[in-house]
């Protein structure tokens, strides 16, 4: 066999490996001897390149490029489905289809609502093409690269009869019957391919992250310090909208689909359709019923509002669908939603119980959240005991009292909240509850800033909780990556008076925390990994002081902008404001630490030990001379700055900005609407009329 017949029969076999551990979680060879196949078939492809497939199974580990999304129209646009809440509501809908249907029978598709994100994709030829989300239901963002990641969406259709022959053995065969695909001649693999499904399909379905992953990904994002996501909704959407599919590829989403388009669609059953589908590759729900009557639905709906706990994916309600294609089109549909389906939403759980207090915790900001520690109650499956109460407001909002029932609900999320009280059990005497004045933690008094909602506790340098996280968050992994360094470690060194801030980590000796019963190897390593830390890049640096509101984003564009750290403790208000994406509420909050002489002080021992305080050559070369010596035309209307943005951007990297097109323009930074003198004077004199885009692309903004 040659490499690359050896290359097709790895695609082939890794895609069947790949459906029978992700879809059917049936797999057949071992975790080693795939690695092998996968870097088998890796070193094949590098050698190579003319054999590139953007299909293939190497493609679904991501890459780190970063690119934007581009916008795709939907062929048919993505509708949502109108919601009920009580089962007279689901009678009305049924009788609405009995009734536009004349009285024709009907069957009833009843199916689970997944509660993830509404992905849209594309088959030609068996491969998928496109993935594209549903954005505002007309146009969605193509985040294919990402969905490639995804382990249960195949990229390419596999071969029908392989798969029944599969699910036979499991005797996972569904009583779904045929289902029309066409029956193909045993030998020509090639012709059961073509013939199996349509040239052209559309497949719609949700992107979900299941429960365990949303846990551990919550668990450590607690550890590093990073905000928590509050569902595996959210974590499932912002994965998918992450500009680094390497980093969805680490994230082990998941997805069921759940509905078909196209013009040639096996047969005029939906759920028959599915069933199809599922021998094609694609994960299709297990809990899919098809039923005729109402009292059918009622049995269905409340099998899984308990039995849906079980699943390792979020539902949120019970999806029904007139299963007949051509009866759908019968019914037709409203300006936003079809007529022949409707959506019965699970109610949230809600119990009542007694709250005993209110505690007050101390965040690494300084920010103080209440919580409501309340008598034990069941909801949802896990004992709950504490619900967040956000800030003063919410408080007041609810007219909070000591010894008041509550009711707590525990919907999508996985905080319950708190969201009534019952006014009537109300003791008499009960007490208000009052937020507190000072900090629980140093004492010190509080400040509500004005127009937040957030009480904080001004003490920064004083105050243990917020020492802590702020040292937490320097040797964070983003930030300076000490990772010889932990909470704990952090923690035991503050107690012992070793540490109070990040400036005194790089005067930490062997021999200091060596007696502490750390070996002595690895205290070397813990003083090794903080030296270390020296070269870590100084947009790093800026992020890891930890200045309030200034995330990593932010401190990129500090770091690139001002180059050193003097200029940028210097920097005046209405020039941070001059930097591209920040705001007022960050640029106050940058001149308050710099103002702070505590803060200097770190920052000069920092310095001392080697931290960098400004960008490295190479860096400052990127940010400050790409337009160097260039004369520069800005003529247009733009979509991605303003005409004075670019502007600022000419001159901050060391271009000039002219006003009319002379022999000496290099260039012109045209936008759209470009006057008709200005072209024709442009195109007279020879002069390179270059797009936003273009600009952007080319000088790498
Ligand atoms: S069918 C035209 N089936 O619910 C109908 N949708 O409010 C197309 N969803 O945007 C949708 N599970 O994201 C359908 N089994 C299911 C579903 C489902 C969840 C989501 C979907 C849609 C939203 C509708």
């Amino acid at each position: 066999m040659d490499e690359k017949e050896r290359i097709m029969q790895l695609r082939t076999e890794l895609h069947e490996h790949n459906y029978k551990y992700y879809v059917l979680n049936r797999p057949e060879i071992g975790d080693m001897e795939f690695d092998m196949m996968m870097r088998e078939l890796q070193e094949l492809e590098a050698r190579h390149p003319e054999l590139a497939d953007p299909n293939s199974p190497t493609q679904r580990v991501g890459s780190d490029i970063n690119r934007e999304f581009t916008q795709v129209e939907h062929r048919y646009p993505m509708l949502s489905l109108a919601n009920t809440y009580n089962e007279q509501e689901v009678a009305d809908f049924y009788n609405s289809v009995k009734k536009g249907l004349g009285g024709e029978d009907f069957e009833i598709c009843c199916e689970m609502k997944y509660d993830g994100l509404s992905i849209s994709l594309t088959y030609e030829d068996g491969r998928l093409v496109r993935a594209v989300t549903r954005g505002d239901g007309v146009r969605g963002d193509d985040v294919t690269a990402n969905v490639k990641t995804i382990r249960t969406i195949p990229l390419v259709l596999g071969n029908e009869e392989r798969r029944m022959k599969n699910e036979e053995s499991a005797g996972a065969v569904t009583s779904a019957g045929s289902g029309g695909g066409v029956i193909a001649p045993a030998d020509s693999s090639f012709f059961i391919l073509r013939s199996s499904f349509p040239k052209s399909f559309e497949i719609r379905g949700e992107i979900l992250m299941p429960w365990s992953v949303f846990e551990r990904l919550n668990a450590e994002r607690e550890a590093a310090e990073e905000p928590l996501f509050a569902n595996p909704r959210n974590a499932a959407s912002g994965t998918l909208k992450s500009q680094n599919s390497a980093l969805v590829a680490g994230r082990q989403l998941d997805a069921y689909l759940y509905y078909m388009l196209g013009d040639e669609l096996p047969t005029d059953g939906h759920y028959e359709n599915l069933q199809v589908a599922r021998r094609w590759g694609f994960k299709i729900s297990e809990g899919m019923r098809k039923v005729r009557t109402l009292d059918e639905i009622y049995e269905f709906i409340h099998y899984w509002d308990t039995e849906r706990k079980n699943l390792p994916v979020a539902t949120d309600g019970i999806v029904l669908k007139v299963n007949s294609l051509r009866q759908q089109r019968i019914l037709g549909y409203t300006a936003k939603s079809p007529r022949w389906a409707i959506a019965y939403k699970f109610k949230a759980e809600r119990e009542r119980t007694r709250l005993r207090e209110v505690s007050f915790q101390v965040g690494r900001t300084g920010q103080i959240t209440p919580v409501a520690n309340m008598e034990p109650v069941q909801l949802a499956g896990t004992t709950v005991k504490r619900a967040t109460l956000n800030n003063e407001d919410f408080i007041r909002s609810l007219d909070l009292h000591i010894g008041d029932y509550v009711y707590v609900e525990k919907g999508g999320e996985i905080i319950p909240k708190i969201v009534g009280i019952d006014e009537d059990s109300r003791e008499a005497g009960a007490e208000p509850v009052s937020f507190i004045t000072h900090c629980p933690e140093c004492g010190a008094e509080l400040v509500r800033p004005e127009g937040e909602a957030a009480h904080y506790c001004p003490n920064d340098s004083g105050c243990p909780p917020q020492i802590k996280g702020r040292i937490e968050h320097f040797i964070s992994r983003k930030a300076m990556n000490i990772d010889s360094l932990g909470p704990e470690t952090v923690d035991e060194y503050y107690r012992r008076g070793l540490i109070s801030n990040v400036a005194d980590l790089y005067d930490i000796r062997v021999d200091q925390i060596n007696g502490s019963g750390n070996r002595e190897k690895s205290a070397r390593k813990i003083v090794q990994g903080i030296a270390a830390s020296a070269s870590v890049p100084f947009e790093r640096v800026v992020f890891a002081l930890g200045i309030r509101f200034v995330g990593e984003t932010s401190a990129k564009l500090l770091a690139r902008h001002f180059k050193t750290m003097d200029a940028l403790a210097a920097a005046p208000l209405g020039e941070l404001l001059q930097v591209e994406g920040i705001g007022e509420v960050i640029a106050r909050s940058v001149i308050t630490y710099f103002h702070t002489p505590e803060n200097l002080a770190i920052i000069s021992r920092l310095r001392a030990h080697g931290i960098k305080m400004q960008l490295d050559e190479e860096q400052m070369k990127v940010a400050g001379d790409r337009l160097s010596g260039l004369s520069i035309v800005i003529s247009g209307v733009f979509r991605h700055h303003s005409r004075d943005e670019y502007k600022a951007i000419i001159e901050q990297n060391g271009g000039k900005n002219v006003g009319s097109i002379s022999s000496k323009t290099s260039f012109i930074l045209a936008g759209e609407n470009m006057g008709p003198s200005k072209l024709q004077k442009a195109e007279k004199l020879g002069i390179r009329i270059m797009s936003e885009d273009e600009f952007l692309e080319n000088y790498e903004f």
